[in-house]
């Protein structure tokens, strides 16, 4: 049953004994200093038992500096205090033979502004200003269960300004430092995440990049950063390490978004990546399926792998057994990447492939079945006070948590 999803899969350096990888998933769940914790490493450890191909960490800042840090308790790669902490996390999981590779990520107009220095600015590809998000809640049970009244709470940003050019250099270095540093504490190599909204993200998708330099303005010039961070990193960490890069067409603070060209531009980012750095790419999503083109059919990761001649990891509803098969029959990608489901069970690979049958509906109930109602596991407790004050001068300083 399900019989590619259980074969082995070579991904650049690494073999997978299947081809089933858990999703970077944002648990806060650090010390207040971006230190991982044991609770982490028990988290990680408990998925790779469960019979998962591969692991990658939820987005981890790589450096202390221009805004990178983008949630309250998120873990930092950026010291050595983190490395060793990390490393808890890396035995851990390589006790299962399972590797783990760290999302590198860095948060641009969308980083929390509690993260954010005193006097500091969060940084984007232009001067833009987000328009906020809902907090990701799915249903009226949760909004009763937390408490909320009336409408979903708006998180809010301030205005971003744009990276200079000698800023660019700057960033695409911490995201070196931070992968050497991920190495170090053990990691099988890194994700870098160009999905979802943040930095990376703000510079590929024409929304937020109004740049006129060679950063901005075409398909090519839109990816050249990701593509100058992909060199890096691989300076820095070798051709025995993983790097995959993450990318998406929506974002936290645009869940409905879609590319402006739709397949057509997807096409031209994945003709751009072909010669990029990374060994893979990754497509992030909420239904792989669903490619927001309302002129093409071709799905998203079908088309930037084809366009880049880059194996492909497809994310995004993948549910069960199926699910994952129905990736490889479209010639949609290599590997299926699960997150909901791997916070549900984390034995998730392993109920699949027995076939039994499990209540895969509560999955967006708290993103945890007969759930420990321990919400705090779930949604930390500061996402219940979302009305971030914009005030620049209301933020931590610097000495309050230097490592
Ligand atoms: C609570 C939560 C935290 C997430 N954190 C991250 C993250 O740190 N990095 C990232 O790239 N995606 C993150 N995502 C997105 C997931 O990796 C994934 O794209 C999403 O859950 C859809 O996949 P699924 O249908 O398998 O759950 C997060 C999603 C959720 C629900």
């Amino acid at each position: 049953m399900f019989d590619t999803t259980f074969s082995p899969l070579q991904l650049g350096p690494l073999t997978l004994k299947n081809r089933l990888i858990m999703a970077p998933l944002t648990r806060q769940l650090a010390e207040e200093d971006g230190t991982p914790t044991a609770e982490m490493a028990a988290y990680y450890a408990r998925r790779a038992r469960g019979g998962i191909g591969m692991i990658i960490s939820e987005g981890t800042y790589e450096v202390d500096e221009l805004g990178c840090k983008a949630y309250l308790d998120q873990p930092g790669i950026a010291n050595a205090k983190h490395v060793a902490a990390w490393k808890m996390t890396t035995e851990a999981v390589h006790a299962f033979d399972v590797p783990i590779i760290c999302q590198l990520m860095h948060g641009g107009r969308v980083t929390d502004p509690r993260c954010l220095f005193e006097g500091e600015s969060p940084v984007s590809a232009s001067d833009t200003q987000s328009e906020g998000w809902v907090l990701y809640t799915d249903t009226n049970d949760e909004k009763h269960d937390r408490g909320i009244d009336g409408d979903w709470p708006k998180v809010t940003f301030p205005p971003a300004r744009a990276l200079t050019e000698a800023e660019i250099h700057r960033v695409a270095d911490g995201f070196a430092e931070g992968a050497a540093r991920a190495v170090e504490a053990g990691f099988d190599g890194v994700e870098i995440h160009g999905a979802n909204g943040y930095l990376i993200y703000q510079f590929i998708h024409p929304k937020t990049n109004l740049r006129t330099d060679d950063w901005g303005g075409s398909p090519e010039n839109n990816v050249r950063f990701a593509k100058l961070v992909c060199e890096r990193v691989r300076a820095a960490i070798g051709p025995d390490k993983l790097i995959t890069l993450r990318l998406s067409q929506d974002g936290v603070d645009d869940f409905l978004g879609a590319w402006p060209g739709g397949v057509e531009y997807a096409r031209a980012v994945g003709a751009a990546l072909a010669d990029c750095e990374a060994d893979a790419l990754h497509w992030s999503s909420f239904d792989w399926t669903d490619n927001r083109d309302p002129d093409a059919d071709d799905p998203m990761p079908k088309v930037i792998t084809r366009a880049s001649g880059k194996p492909m990891l497809v994310n995004g509803g993948i549910m069960d057994g199926a699910g994952s098969e129905a990736v490889f029959e479209a010639g949609a990608g290599d590997a299926a990447v699960v997150g909901r489901p791997l916070f549900a069970h984390p034995d998730w690979p392993h109920i699949i492939r027995s076939g039994m049958d499990y209540p895969w509906t509560e999955f967006d109930r708290k993103y945890v079945i007969h759930a420990p109602v321990d919400l705090a596991v779930s949604y930390p407790a500061d996402r219940r006070v979302p009305n971030w004050d914009p005030d620049v001068t209301k933020r931590r300083s610097p000495a309050a948590d230097t490592a």
